[in-house]
């Protein structure tokens, strides 16, 4: 009887087999997706390509009926092939939920700027598989994150999505999350491809960038992304990139990401970036994806007319396809169905964004060692920012709606890119807990006079600052907003004893940096960020972020000073020349001779690392590096060792590169050997006409440094041969 039942399941097994070969997992995805898309019709294949919103969007037009809830996004699937429909959620810092009164409460981790701040890839995976699993578990297999435009503009509004202004740090942090997220069984995205580097106008606005700049950054940060987290799929973006709106741009799509870097994955467009059928499908875009922000479905019945026509070939049509069922059987989202309702543990969660956060926060300055917090602090005084309950999120479709709720609502703009949220997590109750004896005392720090008053006599003054950015929009300048420089100003001068604790989404102006003792920056800290301030406050932590961005001492240093574009005009198209080519941040200041506030890789420690012996070496002109860090100091602590490359004659678009970096911990006196490979193609020049990566024959100092500005940096001189690399760096 048993093997009779054995027999039959066996040829029923098989028989199911025979009717959908690509359920087949022992078949590689590319021949799953070829088989799926032979058993389609045409219009069973046309549903692969049209994205539709998932929400009510203007009262313009409903939401999918099929969508989840206040959903970014909603494919239909081929139920009759087995083939699920996408479900798409925004966005890196957790499972966000568009602007409602009833929205999804899930765990936000710190800040995209927050994060690389760590240097820490491991930290980033994990963040990536936590946001992931809550992704999942909420019925999505889709998240749209990725988020690794380069930090050329600091008051862009979106910056705390991204990894700050290094290709190499963005890319290869920004890819460990992706890499998390996907862990998943779902796809992740890689996003806005590309040069979306500022919020004004960004439907209108034309980004100018000659390809070899744009290679050795913007595009560098996503080659270096794709290569080692493979995202199935790419988001590309709204704005023009050399008078070609990016999602139309076969320069972008076809040559560079799809031909050059051999991509496999599709490309989704952003929401309402859709411009046209036959230029975008022909261009290389895969799939419209909220049809509704668009003019029309491009990607629907317009689509369709123009294969029927010829003015698109069925092949390159099937070839969209099989890109979005590719990533499907690739990612794991069809052999591991998504459902509502996943179990999700919410207090490791927390642990994993409060281990995040606290990791990349940044300590600037610590005047006396006013850090750690003293035991047995008689008095401490807390201004500023709603510290007293919660702490400041960013706006906009990345915005994760805390579990507990706004812990101060009503705050304007409560309309999108709003609300403006705070997580429910307590710096001042976090304080408290951890200073038993101490009189804890708060004021809001709406007036400066009051707050001076108050900070008077106390052991220790901390002063909260924030400044709300989000979506759609810019800082209008780096200073940080309402009163708040004169409200430091006037406290440090009534107290010595004063550190700022910075909410921020990216860089900002500190006229008072002198006055204050301390500065933390702690951008936008998360679902645990009170606990995580504290913690860092009190030394449980000791701090160990650096930072991703360099801090401008005024806006005049920057490439633009004024924000291109009229936010009170969004229509009006316009261009941004980005003059500075790939020489962004500290690579800008250094060509400059520029002096900025905090470089870029600063940050300080509640103990102190020596580096010695250092050595470089290159085989067939692969450089090496090796060196010896120590913790010289009493406590145990991170280090993050910078290497830098500097070219003694060849010609780069400025003095130096970020080559390779560690985060080692060592306890005290404790020491570690650290070797690191340079990829050859921070070594070179990217030659348009040749597409390959030239590294000019002659010396090259390596700098080993604790930021970009390391006066003190040992260094050591290596002589490269000539090498010519293709595109991909062999
Ligand atoms: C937004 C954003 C994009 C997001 C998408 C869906 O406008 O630019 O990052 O993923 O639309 O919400």
């Amino acid at each position: 009887m048993k093997l009779k039942l054995a027999i039959a399941l066996a040829l029923a097994a098989m028989s199911a087999q025979a009717a959908e070969p690509w359920m087949d997992k022992s078949l590689s995805a590319d021949k799953r997706a070829e088989l799926a898309l032979q058993a389609m019709t045409q219009q069973e294949k046309l549903r692969w390509v049209l994205g539709h919103f998932g929400s009510d969007f203007a009262n313009k037009t409903k939401k999918h009926p099929a969508a989840l809830p206040f959903s970014a996004g909603y494919i239909e699937g081929v139920p009759r092939l087995g083939l699920p429909a996408l479900f798409e959620t925004d966005a890196g810092l957790g499972v966000a939920t568009q602007a409602t009164k009833t929205p999804r409460e899930r765990t936000s981790l710190p800040s995209g700027l927050a994060t690389t701040a760590t240097w820490n890839r491991e930290l980033a995976y994990q963040g990536g598989a936590m946001i992931g699993a809550e992704a999942r578990a909420s019925g999505f297999n889709v998240m749209l994150a990725g988020g690794v435009n380069l930090l050329r503009e600091p008051r862009n509004g979106r910056n705390f999505e991204y990894a700050g202004e290094d290709p190499l740090l963005a890319g290869t942090m920004v890819a460990q999350q992706v890499k998390g997220i996907q862990s998943n069984n779902i796809i992740a995205t890689m996003k806005h491809y590309a040069v979306n580097d500022q919020e004004t106008g960004r439907f209108v606005v034309d980004a100018r960038l000659d390809d070899a700049s744009n290679r050795m950054s913007d595009l560098l940060a996503f080659q270096f992304l794709m290569e080692q987290a493979d995202p199935g799929s790419v988001m590309c973006s709204y704005n023009r990139l050399n008078g070609v709106y990016a999602c139309e741009n076969d320069y972008l799509l076809n040559q560079v990401l799809k031909k050059d870097w051999g991509y496999k994955g599709y490309v989704m467009t952003d929401w309402g970036a859709t411009h046209s059928t036959v230029e975008s499908a022909n261009a290389g875009l895969d799939q419209q994806s909220g049809w509704e922000f668009d003019k029309s479905q491009y990607f629907g019945g317009a689509l369709e007319e123009a294969v029927t026509n010829g003015h698109v070939s069925q092949a390159r049509f099937d070839n969209m396809v099989f890109r979005v069922l590719r990533a499907m059987f690739d990612k794991g989202v069809v052999d591991n169905p998504v459902a509502e309702g996943g179990a999700i543990d919410y207090t490791a969660h927390n642990l994993v964004s409060r281990a995040d956060a606290e990791e990349g926060m940044v300590l600037l300055k610590n005047a006396g060692n006013v850090l750690p917090l003293k035991a047995g602090a008689k008095k401490i005084v807390i201004i500023g920012a709603h510290a007293d309950v919660g702490v400041l999120a960013g706006g906009g479709s990345s915005l994760v709606y805390p579990i507990g709720g706004n812990a101060v609502p009503g705050i304007a703009p409560t309309s999108w890119p709003g609300p403006v949220v705070y997580h429910p997590s307590s710096p001042m109750k976090a304080i408290q807990a951890r200073a038993p004896g101490a009189q804890v005392v708060f004021n809001d720090g709406s007036d400066p006079g009051a707050a001076a008053q108050a900070a008077a006599g106390a052991d220790v003054v901390l002063v909260f600052a924030q400044q709300w950015v989000g979506e759609a929009l810019d800082a209008v300048s780096l200073a940080l907003p309402d009163n708040q420089d004169a409200l430091i100003g006037a406290v440090a001068k009534a107290n010595p004893k004063t550190v700022v604790v910075l909410e921020t989404s990216g860089p900002v102006l500190m006229p008072w940096v002198d006055q204050a003792a301390g500065i933390l920056q702690a951008w936008y800290p998360g679902t645990s960020g009170g606990e995580a301030i504290a913690r860092v406050l009190f030394g449980e932590v000791n701090p160990s972020g650096h930072l991703p961005a360099t801090f401008p001492a005024s806006e005049s240093q920057l490439p633009r000073p004024k924000l291109d574009g009229d936010p009170k005009n969004e229509a009006v198209r316009f261009t941004v020349n980005y003059h500075e080519g790939a020489a962004v941040g500290y690579k800008w200041f250094d060509l400059k001779g520029l002096k900025p506030l905090f470089p870029f890789g600063h940050g300080l420690s509640y103990t102190q690392f020596a580096y010695s012996g250092l050595t470089a070496n290159q085989k067939d002109g692969k450089l090496s590096v090796s060196f010896k860090i120590t913790n010289t100091g009493a406590v145990k602590g991170k280090d993050v060792p910078q290497l830098y490359v500097s070219p003694l004659n060849a010609k780069w678009e400025a003095p130096k590169r970020l080559a390779g970096w560690d985060k080692v911990e060592l306890a005290p006196g404790e020491s570690k050997q650290v070797s690191v490979t340079v990829d050859p193609r921070l070594l070179g020049m990217f030659d348009s006409r040749s597409k390959t990566w030239r590294i000019a024959k002659g010396g090259y100092k390596v700098l080993l440094a604790h930021d970009a500005a390391d006066a003190k940096a040992a260094s050591i001189t290596v002589q490269l041969p000539q090498r010519t690399l293709n595109v991909a760096g062999k």
